[in-house]
């Protein structure tokens, strides 16, 4: 049963006999991806705590050998170091890191007064709250008196005790302690084994040990499943967003091996559906729509494409023969996880295209298909959207029983992508960013599948360089948006929409053009191969590279934009 999701931190806690403090920093840069304005450690009951990244942590002088750590993404209590984690109770011999939302903190905080609390979140009601509490009883005290969507690491008596209540939670095993975690990326090449915590879980972690309860108390086994190689999520190059945008032509290639059987039971689902509907968020949306323009040009099948935090104003559409296609790398998008659980409600059939194998998606699918693009640390989005295009268009192919073309059609759009990334047409596109560099406003078009790739080539620009970019369909611009137009204004149009181009040059506007031809409008050309339906995916990358080097040069992280996380697990 899938509740509300929570927040957007990462939660971090290990305990044996290795140095805590090295081993709880090393976790907590690792999940630095998912929220990042401020971090906090605590070991031996000492707490130090930080504005800014986990690097600014000062740990000298700390010693132990159990510890807890937090990395925050602030909602509720402003970003202050107060208001990082981790938070303890009065007599400090509590200490508690949160990840999720407590609803009614400021009921629990009512019934508390003679505490003394330090900070304006919600998350330091937990500790207050288990301050008369026996060990034993801290799970039942929690799920007893919060309402909303918690995973909490709670380090007290010289025990780690780990609950998961809908936000993630994972266990990795060592041969030198037991460490808690909010994903698995932080145990890769630390843990030999992870146990993947059930909602509702708890786990109680000793020097020794570990043991896992459900929410009735008993005692549970949670399989302990492998890591992925400590190859995946290495750094090679100066910036993640760099290294993802170069894997391309690998990803598209593993995106696309598919289990035959997989395919074939999801095409006969969407043959025997009464209504298609794709629901996601982001890049994922605009992957999305790419995928309904292939849908109806090779499958002859209507898509609903429904975007996440919209999808309970459509839930009178859905019916049991209903099939709903979910799309999120990280598989732990709030939004999502609700439309998904609006259309269990309804008896409909649920298929997800996701990156993260036992994410919250993953586990709530009746379907699953596996991206294949291995972890991606950048915030933004750019392997994992040309996978999740290159899959929707398998699946379209599969519905007209078809995919050995489109196999056939990914080994050349291969070699066309490792153009895209090739060092010349990084060369080229720096070019463009120069330019670029310090307009405030711009403006890109597109028609038909190419209209989403202006969407998604906005977002990027405006993700990681904050210039104000916006998307229109080429047509639509006549209906008002030309009015932006005046001489010197940067449009980028792709593909082939000449009365579009010609009527923001008769305006002076500046054209960049992304296309197989080119158009004597053009005041830049990027050149692209003409690759039929696959011509999404070769066009935005030059945007992806256009969106880093214009981060560059604006002095902007690429890796980590300003007020934006990996996973956004609040609604
Ligand atoms: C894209 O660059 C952003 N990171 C964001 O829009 C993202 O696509 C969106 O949050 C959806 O994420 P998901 O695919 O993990 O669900």
């Amino acid at each position: 049963m899938l509740q509300e999701c929570g927040f957007m931190c990462g939660i971090f806690g290990y305990i044996g006999s290795h140095d805590a403090v090295q081993i709880i920093r090393d976790g907590l840069s690792r999940l630095e991806y998912r929220g990042y304005d401020s971090a906090g450690i605590e070991v031996a009951h000492s707490i130090r705590k930080c504005v800014g990244p986990v690097c600014n942590l000062d740990t000298t002088g700390l010693a132990g050998f159990a510890g807890v750590g937090h990395t925050r993404w602030a909602t509720t209590g402003a970003v202050t170091v107060d208001n990082a984690h981790p938070h303890s109770d009065c007599s400090g011999e509590i200490s508690v890191v949160h990840n999720g939302i407590i609803e009614n903190w400021r009921e629990v905080r009512s019934c508390l007064p003679d505490h003394n609390f330090k900070s304006d979140t919600d998350s330091e009601v937990i500790a207050h709250l288990l301050e008369r509490c026996s060990i034993s009883d801290i799970p039942r005290t929690l799920a007893s008196h919060l309402v909303g969507s918690f995973a909490v690491i709670i380090h007290y008596g010289g025990v780690l005790i780990g609950i998961r209540h809908e936000s993630p939670l994972v266990v990795g095993h060592t041969s030198h302690g037991t460490i808690l975690s909010s994903d698995v990326y932080p145990l890769i090449g630390v843990a030999d084994k992870v146990a993947y915590l059930e909602n509702d879980d708890a786990v109680f972690a000793f020097e020794d040990g570990f043991k896992i309860y459900d929410s009735h108390g008993n005692p549970v086994h949670r399989p302990l499943c492998d890591l992925p190689s400590s190859q995946v999520g290495a750094l090679n190059s100066d910036h993640y967003m760099l290294q993802e945008i170069s894997e391309q032509g690998d990803t598209i290639q593993r995106a696309i091996s598919q289990s035959p059987g997989t395919i074939e039971r999801i095409s006969d689902m969407v043959a025997t559906a009464h209504g298609i509907m794709f629901v996601a968020c982001g890049s994922s949306y605009h992957a999305c729509l790419t995928g309904a323009y292939m849908f109806s040009k090779i499958a002859g099948k209507h898509v609903n494409v429904i975007v996440g935090s919209e999808f309970e104003h459509y839930r009178h559409f859905l019916e049991p023969g209903t099939l709903v296609v979910a799309v999120s790398q990280s598989g732990e998008t709030a939004d999502v996880l609700n439309a998904v659980r609006i259309a269990k409600s309804a008896n409909s059939n649920v298929v997800c295209i996701t990156n993260v194998v036992e994410s919250s998606l993953y586990r709530a699918s009746d379907e699953l298909l596996i991206m294949n693009s291995g972890p991606e640390i950048c915030v933004l989005s750019t392997k994992t959207y040309t996978s999740q295009v290159v899959l929707l268009a398998l699946l379209a192919a599969a519905c007209v029983g078809d995919t050995t073309s489109i196999k056939r059609d990914v080994q050349s759009l291969c070699v066309d992508v490792f153009n895209m990334t090739s060092q010349s047409m990084r060369n080229y596109v720096m070019q463009l960013a120069m330019i670029l560099s310090d307009v405030e406003h711009l403006y890109t078009i597109g028609s038909g599948p190419l209209y989403p790739t202006a969407m998604e080539a906005a977002l990027k620009i405006k993700e990681v360089s904050y210039i104000h970019a916006e998307a229109f369909s080429a047509g639509e611009l006549k209906h008002g948006p030309i009015a932006l137009i005046e001489p010197g204004t940067p449009v980028i149009a792709f593909g082939s929409v000449p009365n579009a181009v010609d009527e923001i040059k008769s305006r002076g506007g500046y054209i960049i053009g992304v296309a197989a031809k080119h158009n004597p409008a053009f005041d830049f050309w990027i050149k692209v191969p003409d690759s039929g339906y696959f011509d999404p995916i070769v066009q935005i990358i030059p945007m992806q590279l256009l969106a880093y080097d214009l981060a560059l040069i604006r002095d902007c992280d690429p890796d980590r934009p300003r007020n934006l996380a990996k996973c956004v697990t609040v609604r």
